[in-house]
Parts: structure tokens; sequence; C-alpha cells
């Protein structure tokens, strides 16, 4: 689909947008179109009761024959105070689903900002063609017998402004997101077979095109490391683990000295849950369990791409968890690098193993200003948030506001949970320093967080897991169903507002 800005105009050909405020208000746009219709939207919306313009409402209606277009769409703001960045991506992402639904190759959005708005004009034409960019994203590659009317029809599409040339530039950045989120959804979307620790590796590697650096950590450098716990989940998998460190370096000379931020992934290629194996049903789900890792090549991406005037650094710990002769047993103690011993009571408890190395690893070499992990670690956090928060764990309550606002901007909401010493004593293990399980089913989420904490040396912390959020069952305005990207966007936003300099 290709974008547009442009100046102020009556639409002239394919589909035209026009915005309608709460209680049937005409936006200007709207109105000069009602007249060069002769009154066609105001008598629609006498008729349509249904439709009254609240935020989400689209209701398409036949340009009459006297204009060269083919639909009109009358698209709900809702209240005018109320309609912020977050409201013109939806609508953006609404308005592109819609369209496409509709079989129509070519469209014009003129939605004007009015009185009361508490946005710009040119960032609010730039949300529209955000939200609906980001709605575009299909995952089709495999797909070799689709008609031409399964295929997205929506080739075009222009934002008209009174602010076209600033909407064009405050776009600039937000196709850079568009393109790092579509690269985190394609890497998540691919089946296991595909994506695997190498092949993943080699898709962090091509960031270096960015001006990322990139390093790969093969088995032997991990073992002289001691990394025995992302090791022991590696050993029962054919395809041999990495450890993947990307450094985006935007700080300038003053940062040399000062600390990066940090994230670190989960990077399971494929859970089988080892030998303590998951049930047959929805096994295949586990192809994208290794989304958190995905996320952090993604943002390290979108950094680079768009120059982040500050100093990051990525990790992903990448593994398959498979049940072999040389998998690792219920019951096996290893040594992780931090020299603590674990005893692993159940191989399906495995992408907290992986991120103890990682993140241990990461505070060793780096000595972070702060560290982010994300992870799809537990079932248990969609049993408590189901698919719309990822839980938030963190031993800093700066961070936790930082993130739980970021979310809030973006539509990428956290919620946070608690740590505390009563549930570490849940992992206590009779046989080595911890055990890589809490007792029964109980808090579920929270003693694998404990677990994390226990690797977590007296630096600003936050662990996201995104176990309920890195895939989609269903279409949400701005995420198709399928792989969502979760957190790119969220970290990305983190980053700018509270970290980068001017
Ligand atoms: N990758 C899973 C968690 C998961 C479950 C992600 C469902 C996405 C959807 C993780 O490795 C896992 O298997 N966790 C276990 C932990 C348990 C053995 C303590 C779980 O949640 O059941
Ligand atoms: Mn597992
Ligand atoms: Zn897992």
């Amino acid at each position: 689909m290709k974008i547009a800005f442009a100046e102020p105009d009556l639409p002239r050909s394919g589909a035209a947008v026009v915005g309608i405020c709460e209680e049937r208000l005409l936006t200007p746009a709207a109105r000069r179109l009602d007249q060069a219709t002769d009154g066609a939207i105001t008598r629609t919306l006498a008729g349509a009761a249904r439709f009254s313009g609240k935020k989400g409402e689209l209701l398409p209606i036949v340009a009459p024959a006297k204009l060269p277009l083919g639909r009109i769409v009358l698209a709900g703001l809702g209240k005018p105070e109320k309609a912020d960045g977050r409201i013109f991506e939806e609508l953006g992402g609404a308005l592109a689903a819609h369209l496409n639904g509709a079989g129509e190759s070519e469209a014009t959005v003129a939605v004007d900002v009015t009185e009361g708005m508490p946005i710009a004009a040119a960032d609010a034409a730039a949300a529209i063609a955000f939200g609906a960019a980001l709605r575009s994203y299909r995952f089709d590659k495999y797909k070799t017998k689709q008609k031409p009317e399964q295929k997205a029809s929506l080739a075009q599409l222009t934002v008209l402004s009174d602010a076209a040339d600033a909407a064009q530039r405050a776009y600039r950045p937000l196709e850079q997101a568009v393109a790092a989120v579509f690269f985190t959804r394609d890497l998540v979307s691919e089946p296991a077979n595909v994506i695997y620790p190498e092949t993943l590796a080699e898709e962090a590697r091509s960031l270096e095109k960015f001006g990322v650096e990139v390093e790969v950590l093969d088995e032997r450098a991990m073992r002289e490391l001691g990394m025995g716990a992302l090791l022991g989940v590696a050993q029962g998998s054919a395809r041999p683990p990495r450890l993947v460190v990307m450094q985006w370096h935007g700080g300038g000379k003053a940062a040399g000295r000062a600390a990066p931020l940090a994230f670190i992934g989960k990077g399971v290629t494929f859970d089988t849950g080892g030998i303590s194996i998951k049930p047959a049903a929805g096994m295949g789900e586990m192809k994208w369990d290794m989304a958190g890792s995905a996320v952090v090549i993604g943002l390290m991406r979108l950094l680079a791409a768009r120059k982040a005037k500050v100093d990051a650094v990525g990790i992903v710990g990448l593994v398959e968890n498979m049940p072999s002769g040389t998998a690792q047993r219920p019951g096996d103690i290893v040594t992780s690098m931090s020299g603590q011993t674990i005893e692993v009571l159940n191989t399906d408890a495995e992408g907290r193993l992986v991120l103890a190395d990682a993140m241990w690893y990461c505070q060793d070499r780096f000595k972070p200003r702060l560290m982010v992990d994300l992870a799809t670690l537990t079932g248990a956090v969609v049993v408590a948030l189901g698919h719309h928060n990822a839980g938030l764990f963190t031993n800093d309550d700066e961070l936790a506001a930082r993130l739980t606002e970021a979310g809030k901007a973006v539509g990428e909401a956290v919620w946070r949970l608690p740590l505390a010493d009563a549930y570490d004593r849940d992992i206590d293990s009779d046989a080595a320093d911890v055990k890589n399980i809490g007792g029964g089913r109980a808090a579920g989420s929270i003693t694998a967080a404990q677990f994390l904490q226990r690797f977590v040396n007296k630096v600003p912390w936050a662990h996201l897991d995104i176990a309920g959020m890195a895939w989609s069952s269903k279409d949400a305005a701005t995420v198709p169903k399928g792989a969502t990207a979760f957190g790119v966007r969220l970290l990305d936003r983190f980053v700018a507002h509270y970290y980068e300099k001017g």
C-alpha cells in the first residue's frame, strides 16, 4: 500500500473518507462533501439511527452519480477533546480493514482536526497513515492459492491535511516503526523449521546494515562463559544454540562513559516442553515462543533506523527446547553463569533458564543503566491478565511508572504484579540454590519472575511476561490477528520519551 499526504481538496476518485464527531457533528471536510453531494451526508445521518459519530463507528454510503467517487465513508471521531493520536491511529487501522474488505483500491482520507482536539493536524494525519499501515500487515508468503478477492485491495491511501508537508515529515519515523514491527511480526510468524537459533541469529545480523554492531556467540563460547542454564535447555536439540549481542551507539561522545539501556529477549524457537513434554493440542503455538527475542531485535532495528540518541544493547538467547536422548532430565542440576546452581524440576520451565544466563552476561559485560527483559514466560500470566495486558514485574517504581505510561500511550498495556520474599521461598530447592518451578500451580507468573530476580544484581530491572500478548486470535484496530510485535512500540516510546537527549 502506497501512502501519500496532500493539501485539502475534494476527493476525485476511489473512496472518500470524512470525519463526523459525536452527536452527528460534521467536520469541515464532511460539510464540504455534503454540499458537493446536495446534502447526501446530512440526509444519511438523519436516517441512520445507529451511526452517531462515536469513535470507531464507520458508515459507508454510495456517492451520488454527479461525483467521480465510489463510496463515501463516514468515520466517527467521538468527542473532539478525546481525539488523541491513538484515536487517529485506530481510525486509520479500521479504515484499512474496511476498505480492503470492500475491495477498494484507492482512498482519500479527509479527516480534519477541529477545535478542541488535543493534537496537531500534521500529527493526526500521520497517525491515520500509521494505523492504516500497521493494520495492513499480512503473513501470506506460504499461501500459494490465494484468489484475488482474498488479497489486500487497497493500493493507494492519500491523507489530506492542511499541513501536508509537516504530516509527511511526522510520518517518516513512523514508517521506520512500521518496518520494524513488520520485521518482528515476520520473525514470530515463521515456523520453527525456518526460524531456529542459527537462522534467527542471521536475521539479527542483518541489523548491521542499519549500523547496529552484532556479535553471535556459539555453543563453545557460551560453554567457556559457563552458561550451563541456557546450554542445558539447548542440549536436547539437533539445532545448536546462539546468543546474539546487538549494540546501538547513538548517544554520542558523552555517552561513551554512560551505561547503556539493555533489552533481553527469550528466544525459544520451539518449545515442546522437553522431557516434561507438552500435550499435542495447541503445541504448534510454541513456534512463537521466541517472540521476546523478535521484539528485542525489532526494537534494536528501529532505534538504529531512526538514529535514536541513546546507547542501547539488545541480547537474545536462542535455543530449541526438544525431548531426545541428549535432552536434560527433570531433576538435573545445572550451574548457571552466575555460579548459582539450579535444580531443573520441569524442563518446560525453560525460558527462565535461558534468561538467567543472558541477563547475567548482560550485567557482567555491560553494567547497564537499566535492564528490561521480554518473554513468553508463563501460561499463568494469561490466566491472570488474559490478552489485554502484559505482566510487569520490577524492582523499581520509576521503571514501573515509565513502562506503564509508555504502554498506555501506544496501546500496549502492561499491568504490574508483585515481587516479594514470600514468593521467593517457593523456589528454594532442597538440592541446589534454586529450583526452576514453584510448589504447585499457585502464582506461576510471580514465581517465574522471582526466579529471574535471583539473577539480577542491583540494577533497575523490569520483566514483561508477554505470553498473552505476543499472538492474537482476533483482529484489533492496528493489529491484525497473528503475531502482534507487542513491545516494539512500547519500548521505542519508553526510550524516546525518557532516555533520549533533546
Ligand atoms: N512458553 C511457555 C509459556 C507459554 C504458554 C507461552 C502459553 C505462551 C502461551 C513456557 O516455557 C512454559 O512452558 N511455561 C510453563 C511453566 C511451568 C512448567 C512452571 C507453563 O506456563 O505452563
Ligand atoms: Mn516451556
Ligand atoms: Zn517456553
